[in-house]
């Protein structure tokens, strides 16, 4: 039996028997904890700084700052040192359009082209610590955007285009921002997504903002207003070859990120530099093992964590050739994501556990009219991964063939905290457990008193040291930042989920422990949600939880108490969707709008959320889980009976 840690103090590693051919990875992970500042300063000679650092780690809890004094340029790590080597004419990526369009840009088009855009920004006046906000499509313009800001040193805050324009000028307003980059339009199974008039929308909710630059890209008109709107392609004239990059601080600020917590207003979530960049790249590297001649495909859409670190940064930082799809995967037809695989040959391809549900339900005969053979590893994220639908993900999509790659993580940690790590060394897999820590992350379970809990019981995931992809903020709250992550379990991060580590040291996370719903792997908190409603006026009071879906993992349900006067209706419940759309975006749709006369509530006037997840869900109130909730047996019973009853009244409408 191995022992990991001779000092005798076990940590949380694996010590039984099935982790004997483990040795590879396990001398790597103990390395890691036991000496992180060797470890990452050997690691970070993955990245070509401009100047190294004094000290590759200063913390002071709760801020952890990695590379203190070295410098770099992001966009020159992932463009021009590969645009100086071999991969000149190696493909950085393979675009394809929604409506069948191809692009392909070698690393040397895409210095090119970053180099252009930010000629244009720097025309605009952008410069270091500038704010600018994206709302593009995923075309390729959206990478070399996120590029060249950071070629400058202005923090980009990419907001996802599904987003609304209220959840566009919330995220301006926030950040101060005072540029936004958008397109005309984009393409969604096969209508035209008006981007710009989306925009003009927001820019009337945003004091701050002084230019909006516009990619042209659909061939539909939009409006434009010579004052502030400007066409990326009329800045462009006189543009060089090169612009200088900045030379950044390790710690200097790469991007705001927006996430859902358990406030009614998104957090700004801020990466750094180096620390981030290099520990999106090593994770890559770890879990997936990808080499010169992979294809890499991250299906994910830049506005989120995933995109940003799997579809821009950790691909081109390691010179990987990457595919970039702009539509829907169901467009024109169910197979058009195998369809992409055989055409360019994907090896490593990393989606959804709700997009492998939904492809399940469409049957394996549109995966026989492919040829996947090229596939060698499959990945998932954003949810648990049901073992069903990983069992037909490693049967099906992988031919027995290719290990799942599971990775647990969060927009916080900037990339993979818990997964499979194929290029380490391979171990045995277990479906729906994303196995093992990754080199340098150090979890454990915690009970609700922040006491460690014994292998195979359910508890709270929190970490003990900091690693380098850690966040280094709550944009302008750092508050917030204190409050949310450090102040659950003291002098450790609390990531917000429940899990368990069972016999073999594996790590099963177990869904969310707080008021975060998670929607096709899109994180939104009951709070928004609720705070969005109320502002209709037929609203009084409103809360809203989640049931299990069969393909989006979770489906919101509202219940709603309306004004006096007030009468509910299907209309009614027609035009609260249409309103939480408007408000958030199209991730807030909910499934169910129930009216009810009162909500469940506790003596003290806090919502009973275990009632309201049991009455949404249909289920008994002993099954829904929350270590946290102190409600009374009695009191829970009745308030489950007294809104069940109401809720069996209330008109169900499905949209
Ligand atoms: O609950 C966990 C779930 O997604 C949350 C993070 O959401 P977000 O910041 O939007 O990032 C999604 C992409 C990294 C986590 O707190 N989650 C993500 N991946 C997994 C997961 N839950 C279980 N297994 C996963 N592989």
């Amino acid at each position: 039996m191995p022992t990991i840690d001779k000092s005798g103090e076990k940590r949380n590693l694996p010590t039984n028997n099935y982790f004997w051919p483990l040795k590879r990875y396990l001398d790597m992970y103990k390395k890691s904890l036991d000496d992180p500042e060797g470890f990452w300063g050997e690691q970070a000679k993955l990245l070509d700084w401009d100047k190294p650092w004094d000290k590759v780690l200063d913390w002071k809890p709760p801020y952890a700052r990695w590379f203190v004094g070295g410098r770099l340029n992001v966009s020159t790590q992932c463009v021009d040192r590969h645009a100086k080597t071999w991969r000149k004419n190696k493909v950085a990526i393979y675009w394809e359009g929604e409506t069948g369009d191809t692009r392909t840009l070698s690393y040397a088009d895409l210095y090119h082209e970053v180099n252009r855009f930010a000629f244009a920004l720097k025309k605009l006046g952008v410069k270091k610590g500038d704010r600018i906000v994206i709302y593009l499509p995923m075309i390729p313009e959206l990478t070399i955007a996120m590029l060249a800001c950071a070629r400058l040193g202005a923090i980009h805050c990419v907001v996802f285009s599904g987003f609304s324009a209220q959840a566009i000028a919330d995220r301006v307003n926030d950040s101060n921002a005072k540029v936004i980059i958008t397109a005309n339009g984009g393409y969604r199974r096969g209508k035209i997504l008006p981007l710009k008039e989306i925009v003009d929308e927001a820019v009337k909710l945003s004091p701050g903002i002084e230019k909006v630059l516009v990619v042209k890209y659909t061939g539909h008109e939009a409006a434009f207003d010579a004052k502030t709107d400007v066409w990326l392609s009329d800045l462009m004239d006189g543009a060089g070859i090169h612009v200088e990059p900045e030379s950044m601080e390790a710690t200097d600020p790469l991007f705001i990120l927006y996430t859902s917590g358990t406030t009614g207003k998104p957090k700004g979530i801020l990466h750094g530099t180096a620390g981030y960049l290099l520990y999106a790249a090593k994770t890559l590297q770890w879990a997936f093992n990808p080499k010169d001649d992979s294809i890499w495909w991250c299906t994910a859409d830049a506005g989120w964590i995933t995109g940003h670190s799997y579809v821009v940064y950790a691909p081109l930082a390691l010179g990987l050739t990457s595919v970039i799809y702009e539509g829907a995967p169901d467009f024109p037809a169910i197979d058009r994501w195998w369809h992409i695989i055989e055409k360019y040959g994907v090896t490593i391809f990393y989606t959804s556990p709700t997009a492998i549900r939904m492809f399940m339900r469409n049957g394996e005969d549109w995966l026989a009219k492919h040829d996947l053979s090229s596939l060698q590893v499959l990945g998932s994220v954003g949810e648990a991964i049901n073992p069903e639908a990983w069992e037909w993900y490693y049967k099906f999509v992988g031919a027995e063939n290719c290990p799942i790659v599971d990775t647990w993580w969060q927009t916080e940690t900037g990339g993979f905290m818990i997964s499979p790590c194929v290029g380490i060394q391979s171990y045995p897999l277990k479906p729906g457990s994303a196995t093992l820590p990754m080199p340098g992350v150090d979890p454990v379970v915690l009970d609700a008193d922040g006491k460690e809990n014994c292998p195979n019981t359910t508890g709270f995931i929190a970490i003990r040291k900091p690693w380098p992809g850690m966040l280094l903020d709550v944009y302008g709250n750092p508050d917030i930042y204190q409050k949310t992550y450090w102040s659950r379990f003291p002098g450790f991060y609390a990531p917000g989920d429940y899990s368990m580590k069972d016999d073999d040291g594996y790590w099963w996370l177990l869904g969310r422990a707080d008021e975060v719903i998670k929607v096709s792997g899109h994180r939104i908190s009951t709070a928004e949600l609720e705070h969005a409603v109320v502002g209709h006026t037929a609203v009084a009071e409103a809360a809203a939880t989640s049931k299990p879906d069969e393909v989006k993992g979770e489906a919101i349900v509202l219940f709603v108490i309306l004004r006096k006067g007030q009468t509910p209706s299907v209309e009614l419940k027609k035009e609260l969707v249409k309103h939480l759309r408007t408000a958030i975006g199209t991730v807030a749709t909910p499934e169910e709008v129930l009216f009810v006369d009162k909500l469940p509530k506790t003596r003290s006037g806090k919502i009973m959320r275990r009632v309201l997840k049991a009455v949404a869900a249909g289920a008994s109130i002993g099954d829904v889980t929350t270590l946290d909730d102190q409600t009374s047996v009695a009191e829970a019973l009745q308030a489950y009976e007294d809104l069940k009853a109401a809720a069996a009244k209330s008109l169900h409408h499905k949209e």
